[in-house]
């Protein structure tokens, strides 16, 4: 069967688009839930981009060994030295550099003639392949780039040493006719193309990302580029578990194999949807809550007499419902452990503790633990940086009536230690809580988005909040779980301001290089 490489970039072109930005553990948790979930080669980031990037590929290439890590470089000596520095210390050192090569990018873009382009992209090969043993060349907005160009600058890459070329649709422009017709083109007229690995990278502007990139493949590619849940750039990219799962179920007409452990797929997309705050809508292929929801009479008729004659995906595929909840409020402390770790977090016993502490609680006030609870909890712990210090919700209250002004009273211990409360009003229940807390926190607040959902079902389900606000100037996102909404929304609104914390003190006391 013809093997086809996963390439992730969940971390890069995922984590570049509009409201996300995750902090460094979290990135780190995505890319061993990657690695778990069998990507070939994972895109940690952009590490010329900024010092917490730069950071986050070098502990995810010294966390991750059973993945190939890389990071992305401008054709310029100076991004591919950050991702050495980055990197180095990986088995196998994989850089991915690009340059734009439409006539659109190259004249208005970089001001740039094609020749002095390929010259660029010539010299940027070989330095990087002085250093790193695989080296990705992407020629950026390659879909709407001339031909024969791209046959000049692939030829060129290969010669000096390049070991993927890299053609992406950096706008989603194309069909999947055009798409397939050029990989098959410079396949058949690239010279050493028998040596190299060609790769697809495709956008979803028009929402044909997943059908450009199986075309690709059908056509002579051997990698695709892709995201989980498909998220990135403006429309986002080619969503990886629709690619693993259309691979899976219709190998009796591609015969091809990712190496994907699909049984992760469910957990990964979860992980990231919680993370990046980027929700999913409920009828996504494969991972949306309602891709295997039977609602209408007949379709639930069919499915009690046989699955098959409306499923063509299991659930359990993709790891939805894997693991059995046996967890109730009488559990110890070993128990939890041993779920914990079942589910397959590795936390330290100080962390493991306080997500023990949190169960515990939790169970007191709730009738049923779920699983996406326990999934909400440890990730929670999993992802906290407790060795800064920052601020922390002490207590908050709320005096709400249809015929009073909403009031809200909150207490904070502030990053020095000192307690501070404050009582505010505001138009409803949670702008007062917000008003409150924008006096408590130094700084200037301003509310880009907020939302609240609940964590599985039933009027006792966690409510968690995401928000994104502004800082001092930067955007940054929260969240956090309650059972009560209200005080999920003031505890993510001080884990925002707390996350912006860290992103500044990185910034402050860590050049790149
Ligand atoms: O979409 C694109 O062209 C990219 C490149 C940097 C590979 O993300
Ligand atoms: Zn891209």
């Amino acid at each position: 069967m013809r093997k086809i490489d996963i390439f992730d970039t969940t971390l890069r072109d995922g984590e570049q688009s509009a409201g996300i930005n995750l902090n460094t553990a979290e990135k780190i948790e995505i890319a061993k839930q990657l690695e778990r979930l069998g990507v070939t080669i994972i895109e940690a980031g952009f590490p010329a981009s900024s010092p917490g990037d730069f950071e986050a590929v070098n502990l995810i290439a010294k966390t991750v060994k059973n993945s190939i890590v890389t990071g992305l470089a401008r054709a310029v000596k100076s991004d591919i030295d950050a991702v050495w520095e980055a990197i180095k210390v990986a088995e196998q050192p994989h850089v991915h550099t690009f340059i734009a090569t439409s006539p659109i990018h190259m004249e208005y873009k970089l001001k740039k003639t094609p020749d002095s382009v390929i010259e660029q992209a010539v010299e940027a090969v070989k330095y990087a392949k002085s250093k790193f043993s695989l080296v990705e060349f992407s020629c950026e907005d390659g879909f709407r780039s001339d031909r024969n160009f791209l046959v000049r600058i692939i030829n060129e890459a290969i010669k000096a040493g390049a070991t993927t070329i890299n053609v992406p649709d950096t706008v989603g422009y194309a069909s999947p006719e055009e798409y397939g017709a050029l990989f098959r083109y410079l396949r058949e007229n690239c010279l050493g193309a028998d040596n190299v690995k060609f790769s697809a990278h495709c956008h979803d502007d028009l929402g044909m990302a997943v059908a450009n990139s199986i075309a690709a493949v059908q056509n002579g590619a051997d990698q695709v580029e892709c995201t989980i849940n498909g998220i990135g750039e403006r429309a986002g990219n080619a969503a990886l578990e629709e690619l693993g799962v259309a691979f899976h179920i219709r190998n009796d007409f591609y015969g091809i194999e990712t190496g994907l452990n699909l049984k992760e797929i469910k957990r990964t997309s979860q992980l990231v949807s919680r993370l990046t705050g980027v929700v999913i809508q409920p009828n996504k292929a494969v991972v949306g809550k309602n891709a295997f929801a039977h609602e209408s009479g007949i379709h639930q008729d069919g499915v009690l007499k046989n699955p098959e004659t409306y499923e063509i995906i299991s659930p359990a595929l993709i790891g939805e419902g894997d693991v059995p909840l046996v967890l109730g409020k009488h559990s110890g402390r070993a128990a939890f452990r041993d779920r914990a770790e079942k589910m397959g977090f590795e936390l330290s016993d100080e962390k493991l503790n306080k997500a023990f502490s949190e169960f515990k609680k939790l169970a007191d006030r709730k009738k049923e633990v779920t699983e996406d609870d326990l999934v909400t909890l440890l990730t929670e712990q999993q992802v906290s940086i407790a060795d800064v210090s920052l601020f922390a919700l002490n207590s908050v209250q709320v005096q709400y009536g249809t015929e009073n002004i909403p009031t809200a009273t909150a207490s904070v211990i502030t990053p020095e230690g000192e307690t501070r409360t404050l009582v505010s009003t505001g138009s409803g229940s949670v702008e007062a809580i917000f008003n409150t807390l924008s006096q408590l926190v130094d700084g200037e607040v301003n509310i880009l988005d907020y939302r609240v959902t609940s964590v599985g079902k039933g009027k006792d389900a966690l409510g968690e909040a995401v928000i994104n606000l502004s800082y001092n100037g930067y955007s940054v996102t929260g969240r956090d779980a309650a059972q009560d909404v209200l005080e999920a929304s003031a505890k993510a609104y001080l884990n925002a301001i707390n996350r912006q914390l860290i992103q500044q003190s990185i910034r402050v006391s860590e050049p790149v290089l």
